[in-house]
């Protein structure tokens, strides 16, 4: 029986306790299990184990061991592996989709849409890796040196990368770290998210079923706050690409010291619409932007700035559309689903309690069963309120009215966030002016803030993160150049040369 025969006749019963090790699926050691219960229902689903910093050194020694041979074997040999992967990843997608569906209450279209990502991802990255290549430079274009040195480069890997991936995405922010840095030759250890291991485990068991070494791709599981320092801090660790909360990341970045450090962290970005825009397709892309996967996503539009001549036509267009959104069970598809735990709702509340407090009027929601919340929409936000800046991570969205895009621009830039924003108008030349005057990562004109497609550039400023991602980004921030110089003999001709 295969491991993924093994693993996936468990799931589809619902009930495993499972560790694996160095590809080898073990029950969970006694004492030891972390249990792992679904968002909408309490369910048990199952359990992880929680590693010791034993078995953690084990799974680094191994990656370390491994990782040499790996870089060693043809790039071509490692794209193929990533390309099973891909089929494999489709062949069990509807398994994988609906462990997401239950770990992490995400509707069943979007967390199918997520593993079929997740598969054009590592298809991209494959054929993306085998064009990884380096630069040739002559020693002529700098003062004082001739053309007879000639330095060339190539790319090299950076060892074990570490890999940690949040919960709002655990299979395909998983990929989006494990392709770039296995088809680039390094060795992976996956920290998933402990809400969201059980479906990074079935992904990391087809990973190895593609043909990934098992001592290559380490499965580390353990709550990030009992291992996370420990993990950062590791002397085999390479490098670490990191996507989570800025706490999280600022909390890595000060103990990882001198190993590179990718991250992309947490956003507030901003849809700005000025009164020349098409409302309805500002509407249309700020509620799919606010409201999908309830708000759990970095990218999230997470509050409006409106000139006050835009404001009563968006509103207009916005409400009803947020009326219709449906809130209910990921199985049934519903837009808006519980969120990840109770801790969260009850932030995403205080936050509405505070601006309501504060004077905010309610156009919609506010509404609460446990940590299931209806899509809420607040009018009349200002600068005093904590919803104006912080990042909720649910289901509600805060409309603030400007005078105009110069007020725009200063409140979407005192933010400590700078991952994206979105600006609705029909005057090319104004939006660029005020594209320009962001400090965000990227900004989107006329369409809503989001990652995709998975090979342009995503980054964040200030508190958003650190590097860039993106498919070539990715395998360039997960690699060095290694340099090469020959310093030729001066030769005057070829006389001499028989
Ligand atoms: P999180 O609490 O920071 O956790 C992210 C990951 O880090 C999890 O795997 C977590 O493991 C692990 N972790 C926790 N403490 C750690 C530590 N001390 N050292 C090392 N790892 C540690 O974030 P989250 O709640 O999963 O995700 C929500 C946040 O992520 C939001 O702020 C969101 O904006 C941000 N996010 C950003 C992006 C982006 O691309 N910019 C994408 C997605 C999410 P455990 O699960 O075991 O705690
Ligand atoms: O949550 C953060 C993700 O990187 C967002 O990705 O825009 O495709 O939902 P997304």
């Amino acid at each position: 029986m295969t491991l993924a025969e093994t693993l996936f006749g468990s799931t589809s019963q619902g009930e495993y306790s499972l560790a694996l090790m160095n590809g080898e699926l073990r029950p969970c050691p006694v004492g030891r299990e972390i249990a792992i219960h679904s968002p909408t229902d309490g369910t048990l689903l199952g359990q992880v184990a929680a590693l010791t910093h034993d078995e953690i050194d084990a799974a680094l020694a191994s990656a370390a061991g491994a990782q040499p041979a790996w870089a060693e074997r043809p790039v071509e040999q490692r794209a193929a592996v990533l390309e099973r992967a891909a089929d494999l990843l489709l062949e069990h997608a509807p398994t994988v989709a609906r462990c997401l569906e239950r770990e992490i209450a995400k509707r069943r279209s979007d967390s199918l849409d997520e593993v079929r990502r997740s598969a054009d991802f590592l298809r991209f990255t494959a054929e993306e890796g085998k064009r990884l290549s380096g630069e040739s430079f002559f020693g002529d274009a700098f003062p004082g040196f001739k053309r007879n040195k000639i330095g060339f480069t190539y790319r090299v890997p950076l060892g074990v990368v570490l890999a940690i991936p949040p919960f709002n995405y655990p299979v395909n922010l998983a990929i989006s770290k494990i392709a770039p840095a296995l088809v680039a030759g390094n060795a992976v250890v996956l920290k998933p998210p402990t809400q969201g291991s059980l479906s990074a485990l079935l992904m990391t068991v087809l990973l190895l079923e593609a043909g990934v070494p098992p001592e290559v791709l380490q499965f580390v599981t353990g709550r990030g706050s009992d291992i996370g320092d420990y993990l950062v801090t590791h002397p085999r660790v390479g490098m670490i690409t990191f996507t989570g909360s800025s706490a999280t990341g600022r909390r890595i970045a000060r103990l990882a010291g001198m190993v590179p450090l990718l991250m992309e962290l947490g956003g507030k970005d901003a849809a700005v619409v000025l009164r020349d825009a098409d409302m309805a397709l500002a509407a249309k892309d700020i509620v799919s932007g606010a409201f999908s996967y309830s708000g759990q996503r970095c990218t999230a539009v997470k509050r409006v700035l409106v000139t006050e001549p835009a404001a009563e036509a968006l509103l207009h267009e916005l409400l009803p559309r947020v009326k219709r959104l449906t809130v209910g069970r990921p199985e049934d598809d519903a837009d808006v689903t519980p969120l990840i735990n109770h801790e969260a709702a009850d932030y995403v509340q205080e936050l509405i309690d505070d601006a309501l407090a504060r004077g905010a009027r309610l156009l919609v929601g506010n509404q609460r069963e446990g940590n299931l919340l209806w899509p809420t929409l607040l009018d009349g936000v200002t600068e005093a309120m904590r919803l104006a800046w912080e990042e909720p991570f649910g289901p509600v969205l805060p409309i603030l009215r400007v005078r105009d895009a110069a007020e725009a621009v200063r409140i979407a830039n005192a933010s400590e966030y700078g991952l994206q924003a979105a600006i609705f108008s029909r005057d090319v030349n104004a939006a660029l002016r005020i594209a320009a005057r962001l400090d965000v990562g990227t900004v989107q004109l006329n369409g809503k803030t989001a990652r995709g497609p998975d090979h342009f550039p995503f980054l964040g400023t200030k508190s958003s993160g650190l590097g860039a991602q993106g498919i070539r980004y990715s395998l360039e921030a997960m690699t060095r150049p290694k340099s090469i110089v020959f310093n030729l003999a001066e030769q005057a001709g070829l006389e001499e040369v028989a």
